[in-house]
């Protein structure tokens, strides 16, 4: 039988990651305080991902989830939101083309805040003090002071997700995410880029389609799919005093969701069976994710599939490959094949870039274009070879003009990293290297389609 859920009954099992609070009243005065805060997301709006992600997991939709690894309080402005959901809208508009299906539009948005830490302690010249965490916990500055955990910074980070996503939503519903305007946008990528050529074919066929529609009598007015558009947020479900104070009944289903984000993920270091985080995401009804690195086994990825989506819902549980350009074709089949044979149901999406992450020449924290992409074509082949689905795709990414991601067709080196190196922890890909991703695997995706259309054909015939 299974145990009894409360949202605090992770507090008994064994946890990782967590800040050593100085004042331990002081944390459960701020809990209490955002225990009485209004939810930023309807229950109702995390069933209907559920449902959209349900339709990735049979192979009818694509993920896109994408966003800052680290969101700061620094970098909060709405031209840096604009800019990323834009970069977000254009890859989507991209990938729906090559994919041939809707797009789910998932951001590491409005929540992603907190950081796990492979050290406790950083030590520079001698001095030793306690990591940075994300600015919801502590600062990136290195003194006593900003290094100290600080509870306040939680109401903080709730104020500043409650702001976004007011002004998300107001993108995604308001007239900013009409399909006109986001090709127009990629039309003018396309013309600057280097590499435009290569995408200028893609994006025609783009412009006629849009123009075959207008002709039919589709338009912004006529139709609100072109004008409007879904998008949901999530972030790792990391630092539990948070997630549980923000997690209510849903009064129209009576079970509980956690309401700071549509969707929340454990990462790949706290995602032990018997630990806090799994115990706390398997009682949300939320639709959940589940980093998984080249240490997953099968027989674990069955163990947690069983305990967060014990009835096999499709949409329920995604699972979030990052494996690392050399490991992923040994270490990603047996998790895939161990999870078609027990018939589970998952949406299989890759993140290509906790899996590469090195330490460039000059020391920057860096992450290449070239093994990025092929990090999520081997996924791709991988999949296809499986006879399972790939999902989606899973980018740090932001719409700014960062220089943090070698490569792409900017061709960033060594050398251009310090130019524009803002990020708070790892390394994203800028708005072209962005999109540029996008272009390059909607060729793939619609190579994919016409091989399984042949294949269908051959059979047929
Ligand atoms: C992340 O997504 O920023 C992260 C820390 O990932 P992982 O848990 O896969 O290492
Ligand atoms: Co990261």
């Amino acid at each position: 039988m299974t145990e009894s859920w409360s949202p605090d009954t992770w507090r008994q099992k064994p946890i990782e990651q967590v800040p050593q609070y100085p004042d331990a009243k002081a944390l459960r005065a701020v809990e209490d305080r955002l225990r009485r805060y209004p939810p930023l997301v309807f229950a109702g709006e995390a069933r209907r991902l559920m449902v959209a992600l349900g339709d990735v997991a049979e192979g009818r939709a694509f993920l896109l989830q994408g966003g800052d690894c680290a969101e700061s309080f620094a970098e909060f402005h709405p031209n840096n939101i604009r800019d990323t959901f834009r970069v977000m809208l254009q890859m989507a508009v991209v990938l729906t083309f090559g994919a041939a299906c809707p797009v789910v539009k998932l951001g590491r948005m409005a929540g992603q805040f907190a950081k796990p830490r492979s050290e406790p302690f950083e030590t520079r010249d001698g001095v030793r003090l306690p990591s940075y965490r994300g600015d919801m916990v502590n600062g990136m500055e290195f003194t006593p002071e900003a290094r100290m955990p600080d509870p306040e910074r939680l109401v903080q980070a709730f104020n500043q997700s409650a702001a976004m996503l007011n002004l998300l939503r107001a993108f995604a519903q308001g007239g900013y995410a009409d399909l006109h305007k986001v090709h127009q946008w990629t039309l003018g990528f396309v013309a600057d880029s280097p590499l435009g050529e290569r995408y200028r074919d893609l994006a025609n066929r783009l412009s006629e389609t849009l123009d075959f529609m207008a002709a039919c009598g589709l338009t912004s007015e006529t139709t609100p799919q072109i004008r409007e558009t879904d998008f949901f947020t999530s972030h790792e479900a990391l630092l539990l005093e948070f997630e549980e104070a923000m997690t209510r009944v849903d009064s129209t289903t009576g079970r509980w969701y956690d309401t700071s984000a549509h969707l929340l993920w454990v990462g790949d270091r706290t995602r032990r069976i018997d630990g806090a985080h799994v115990e706390f995401l398997r009682g949300i009804g939320n639709p959940v994710g589940l980093k998984a690195g080249p240490g997953m086994t099968p027989h674990d990825l069955l163990r947690l599939i069983d305990i967060l989506n014990p009835d096999n819902v499709p949409g329920r549980l995604t699972v979030v490959a990052r494996m690392g350009v050399d490991k992923v074709r040994s270490h990603l089949p047996p998790l895939v094949r161990a999870v078609k044979a027990e018939g589970r149901k998952v949406v299989w999406a890759c993140d290509p870039m906790h899996g590469n992450t090195f330490k460039s020449e000059s020391g920057f924290k860096t992450r290449h274009f070239d093994r990025i992409l092929e990090e999520v074509r081997l996924f791709f082949q991988v999949h296809e070879a499986e006879g399972s689905h790939a999902g989606g795709v899973h980018f740090e990414m932001t719409g700014q003009d960062v220089t943090e991601c070698m490569g792409g067709a900017q061709a960033i080196s060594d050398e251009n990293l310090s130019a524009r190196y803002h990020t708070h922890c790892d390394p994203r890909l800028n708005a072209k290297q962005a999109l540029e991703l996008a272009f390059l695997l909607a060729e793939e995706l619609k190579e994919a389609r016409a091989r399984a259309h042949n294949g269908g054909l051959a059979k047929a015939s």
